[in-house]
């Protein structure tokens, strides 16, 4: 098949993980015959710095005419202790997710055997670990009115949610947990704000229509500490907007594996695919950051276009390359600790 993969590098280590993940793509294109066209485009500081926009107008036509887009990190240490900068990178990466209507983002978390002793958790705990956040991404407080009274001593962001958002996001996750371990956890605030209360009431409802699933409902601050007490428990839990950004970092470092685990941002147009872990502006330039995270985001990028078995063997050779020991400096430990494109070289070469 013919793809066109629209390539967002972005900022800080951005550019030599995708770099990394393109390699591994075009092996798999080799091996299985398709046509990867990619189409770079700017987004993030990078963008602020060359056309003043973190997410222009021709980035967003790439993205619209790709079949998906991979995508590295946004964000530079010049904006993060500015609070007065007008334009922001991460602007660009919320004007990416409403424009693309990419309202559910999905991290799945999983274990690697050999980076357990990298969990903050005993192993008893996390072993074995395997479950999906399911956050809604284009709603909620993040995108309410928000703003500062005249004499600027108060500010405000209000948080909103409609009845078609908190059903579409539902919905996801109900296919997810289906195709899973079939439960599903509504994770909420429904004891205090209103639009927990319009979730649970949804959620209530679809329960109903989704009897092969085990739904149960959790406040998010006890969900915070479930997660680090039994990570286990979990199979899918789905949530707003905020709580989600908050409850996938901490689902992310559970496991030790925060430099492997991918992402996916899908909803109405192109699905976007990133690793979780940010631009880590102190490793740029230096080829020590750890890429598979991304490569594993290209995995779900073939999934997404149903290329299942293009993704299991990048799954395949992910794995192979964590047996052999060919990773990065971050999870060497006392082994040989390899460069960033020296494993993008092993696993294109391996595939
Ligand atoms: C994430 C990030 C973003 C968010 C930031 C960079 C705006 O933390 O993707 O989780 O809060 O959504
Ligand atoms: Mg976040």
């Amino acid at each position: 098949m013919k793809m066109n993969i629209g390539v967002l590098a972005g900022d800080g280590i951005g550019p030599e993980i995708v770099a990394q993940a393109r390699k591994v793509m075009d092996a798999v294109a080799v091996k299985f015959n398709h046509e990867i066209n990619y189409t770079e485009a700017l987004v993030g500081a990078i963008a602020i710095d060359k056309v003043g926009n973190p997410y222009p107008d021709e980035t967003h036509e790439v993205c619209m005419n790709s079949d998906a887009v991979l995508f590295g990190a946004i964000g530079d240490p010049k904006y993060d202790n500015d609070p007065s900068a007008k334009v922001r990178p991460e602007q660009g990466l919320l004007g990416m997710r409403k424009k693309l209507g990419l309202y559910a983002n999905i991290r799945p978390v999983t274990t690697f055997p050999s980076l357990l002793h990298k969990s903050p958790l005993r192993k008893d705990i996390v072993e074995g670990a395997d479950f999906v956040v399911v956050r809604e991404l284009t709603g909620g407080i993040y995108f309410g009115e928000k703003g500062r009274s005249e004499d600027l001593t108060k500010a405000f962001d209000n948080c909103t949610y409609s009845v078609e958002e908190v059903e579409r996001i539902l919905a996801l996750a109900y296919d997810y947990a289906a195709k899973r371990n079939k439960r599903l956890t509504v994770v909420d605030k429904a004891n205090v704000l209103c639009t927990s209360r319009l979730w649970r009431e949804v959620a209530q409802r679809m329960e109903k229509e989704h009897t092969d699933i085990a739904t149960d409902y959790m406040f998010v601050d006890n969900a915070a500490m479930q997660l680090i007490q039994w990570p286990k428990k979990f199979d899918v839990m789905v949530t707003e907007n905020m709580f989600g950004d908050i409850l996938s970092d901490e689902a992310s470092v559970i496991t030790g594996s925060l430099g492997l685990l991918p992402s996916a941002s899908v909803g109405v147009h192109t699905s976007v695919f990133e690793p979780i872990h940010g631009s880590y502006p102190q490793a740029a330039g230096k080829d020590i950051a750890n890429p598979i995270a991304t490569v594993l985001s290209a995995a779900m990028l073939l999934e997404s276009l149903d290329l299942l078995d293009e993704a299991k063997a990048i799954r395949e050779v992910v794995d192979k390359s964590l047996e052999a020991g060919v990773v990065t400096e971050d999870i060497a430990g006392d082994g040989k600790a390899y460069k960033t494109s020296e494993v993008g070289d092993w696993l294109a070469a391996n595939v």
